[in-house]
């Protein structure tokens, strides 16, 4: 078996039914930054980055990465979503992780360059598919200290994409929140787009999911009393409409540990200019959501588009015992945190009222 997926012909792909799922395409964009300057990018065939051993993305995290979407309407264009919106928001997440960010224009420039080249791998209009788009800054120069790389990538791959949870937006999801775990810490960096603030996430998210919970709901890291945000996207909610003049309230969280969405950021612009309805972004508490006060809960983001939350449950996760055919005799529950007192909890349970 080859150790990289071949191209994918764009011929073969069966567009009504994409999965969310890597599918190689035939380049990706990558330009390196060195002694001050990007050089002038090339188109990369081959699917693979070389970097240094000691490359600081590799061993401290210095990898910062965005999420947008191209979509082929119907007169025949390509159209990014709010590309800017990403590029200003990578610059800032490249501020965090000390890394030297592309400009917008340069961002856009990329995008240009690399869409057209993958210009076939746009699901057709017909379709509900669309091309994620996933820019990333990573430090590939090797560093032995605690310091930023002396060289950085910019690159960004295409990948044709269909529907995150199955279903998408005609099929609700449950949510779970654990008491067991944190997505980020007070002051830390919940606001920004970093690798390190996902991979956390992979072991509650498994467990959640072999126990029918499409995706984690995580809590104020400070006092586990506020909604922040889901592993993959934005919470956002909905009251019911007001008897008077039919208007809504869209209620999304106020939180410094939650990341600007450029999709939840249109829907309230949409909301307020476009529907007349009212916008709050504000610390939603758990105790408000478990009450029902929300005619209805959805996860907003790029990828997952607006996905229906139907139900969110409140309890411990437990780290699985087994983790991809490593047994607690590998020592991974020897490393796993200390959970003391977790059984004591109750569990939980609010549902949207509509
Ligand atoms: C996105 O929505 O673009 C993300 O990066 C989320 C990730 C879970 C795919």
């Amino acid at each position: 078996m080859p150790l990289y997926p071949p191209v994918t012909d764009p011929k073969t792909i069966d567009w009504d039914n994409i999965p969310f799922d890597y599918v190689r395409t035939r380049s990706f964009i990558k330009y390196t930054w060195r002694e001050g300057l990007w050089n002038e990018g090339e188109l990369v065939t081959d699917g693979t980055l070389t970097m240094d051993v000691a490359a600081t993305a590799l061993h401290y995290g210095q990898s910062a990465f965005e999420g947008l979407k191209a979509f082929r309407m119907k007169d025949g264009k390509i159209r990014v979503f709010r590309p800017e919106l990403n590029a200003h928001r990578l610059i800032k997440s490249c501020a965090a992780t000390s890394m030297i960010p592309p400009t917008v224009d340069l961002f856009l420039l990329a995008l240009k360059r690399v869409i057209e080249d993958n210009i076939d791998y746009v699901p057709p209009y017909e379709s509900s598919g669309s091309l994620y788009i996933r820019p990333f800054v990573v430090g590939s120069g090797g560093q032995l200290g605690l310091s930023p790389a002396p060289e950085f990538y910019f690159c960004i791959f295409v990948n044709p994409v269909g529907d995150y949870y199955k279903g998408g937006m005609g099929n609700p999801v449950k949510a779970l929140i654990s008491h067991s775990f944190d997505r980020a810490a007070p002051h830390g960096t919940g606001a920004v787009k970093l690798g390190g603030n996902y991979a956390p996430a992979f072991l509650p998210s498994n467990a959640a999911k072999t126990r029918g919970y499409a995706v984690m709901l995580f809590l104020d890291p400070r006092t586990q009393t506020y909604i922040d945000e889901f592993a993959t996207s934005n919470f956002a909610a909905l009251t019911a409409p007001n008897p008077s003049d039919k208007t809504r309230t869209y209620v999304t969280p106020k939180s410094p540990s939650v990341l600007p969405s450029v999709t939840n950021r249109s829907l309230t612009e949409l909301a307020r200019k476009h529907l007349g309805w009212h916008v709050e972004r504000r610390q939603i508490s758990w105790e408000e959501v478990k009450q029902g006060k929300f005619e209805e809960m959805a996860a907003v983001g790029t990828a997952v588009v607006i996905t229906p939350v139907e139900e969110v449950h409140r309890e411990v996760v437990r780290a699985p015992r087994e983790v991809k055919g490593l047994s607690t005799r590998d020592g991974v529950e020897d490393v796993w945190r200390d959970e003391e007192g977790d059984e004591e909890v109750e569990i939980d349970v609010a549902r949207a009222s509509g």
